[in-house]
């Protein structure tokens, strides 16, 4: 098994928490477990047996990042894979507008995290990813985004979030077409309802139950069936594929 460099992003709890997780215990990674609470994030790293580091990353501020760069430059040599998974928080003000409905001060806030968040992560990290990769013998960089179905399909509600995770798609394919001959590879992954706090456990029964007769397995998914799937991503099985979307969702939208 090759030891990579893991950085997850919001990785405090959720969908990130279960990527770190399954990196640091079962891949052997090093995983680098951010939270813009420093204590949060060394709180989650501590609920992980294995390899991790925790660290204070704000992804709309340009100067952690700049800082975490540097960190992670001087403490592991760069990293191998990237995770951008932080997302702007549920907020039903948000969620539930219908598009004309929609407030700048909304798709700002979303667009600030989920979009540029995953956009300036990229940009920081890319030339050390690349400068490894060309002193590695093979082994890719790999960069891992986390969308959401309503990117391929639309929804009736929430546009702001639906928008800026359909960009996130499009940063994918740039940068798998970009830096393909620089050995990275990049992948979206497109969620559908996966239960965390930030979903299944805030909703009302009923919500709940909507969400369960929409895919063809009737069922909400879990937070390590994600994580498997970004673990597969990451490891050199994947050798021959980049810019992909998998979409994880339980059979709802199939392209
Ligand atoms: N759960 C689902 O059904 C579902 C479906 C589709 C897509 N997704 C996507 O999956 C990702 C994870 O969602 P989740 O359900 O696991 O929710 P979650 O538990 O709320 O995780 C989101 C994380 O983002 C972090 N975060 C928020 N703002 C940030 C910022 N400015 N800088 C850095 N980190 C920030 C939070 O960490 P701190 O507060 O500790 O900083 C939190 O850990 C999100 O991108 C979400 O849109 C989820």
């Amino acid at each position: 098994m090759i030891k990579k460099v893991v950085l997850v992003t919001g990785s405090s709890s959720g969908i990130g928490f279960a990527i770190s997780k399954e990196f640091a215990e079962n891949q052997g990674s090093t995983v680098l477990v951010c939270s813009r609470n420093i204590n949060d994030a060394i709180r989650a790293s501590q609920r992980i047996k294995g390899n991790t580091h925790a660290v204070q990353l704000d992804v709309t501020k340009e100067k952690d990042i700049r800082s975490v760069v540097k960190g992670v430059l001087s403490d592991h040599g760069g990293i191998d894979i990237l995770v951008n998974s932080a997302g702007y928080r549920f907020d039903k003000a948000i969620w539930y507008k219908k598009y004309h409905q929609m407030t700048d001060r909304a798709l700002d806030a979303i667009l600030e995290v989920d979009l540029k968040g995953t956009i300036h992560m990229t940009r920081a990290f890319l030339p050390s990813m690349i400068r490894k990769t060309s002193r590695s013998g093979g082994v890719s960089g790999v960069i891992i985004n986390i969308a959401s179905t309503p990117a391929l399909s639309g929804q009736k509600e929430g546009a702001p979030y639906t928008i800026a995770k359909a960009a996130v798609v499009a940063v994918t394919k740039h940068i798998a077409l970009e830096y393909g001959n620089k050995k990275i590879r990049a992948y979206t992954l497109a969620l559908g309802n996966i239960a965390t706090d930030a979903t299944y456990y805030s909703m009302t029964k009923r919500g709940r139950n909507k969400a369960v007769s929409e895919p063809a397995m009737k069922r909400w998914g879990s937070v390590e069936e994600v994580a498997k799937v970004a673990a597969c991503l990451g490891s050199e099985s994947f050798s021959y594929t980049t810019g992909n979307t998998i979409i994880i969702d339980g059979g709802k939208v199939i392209v």
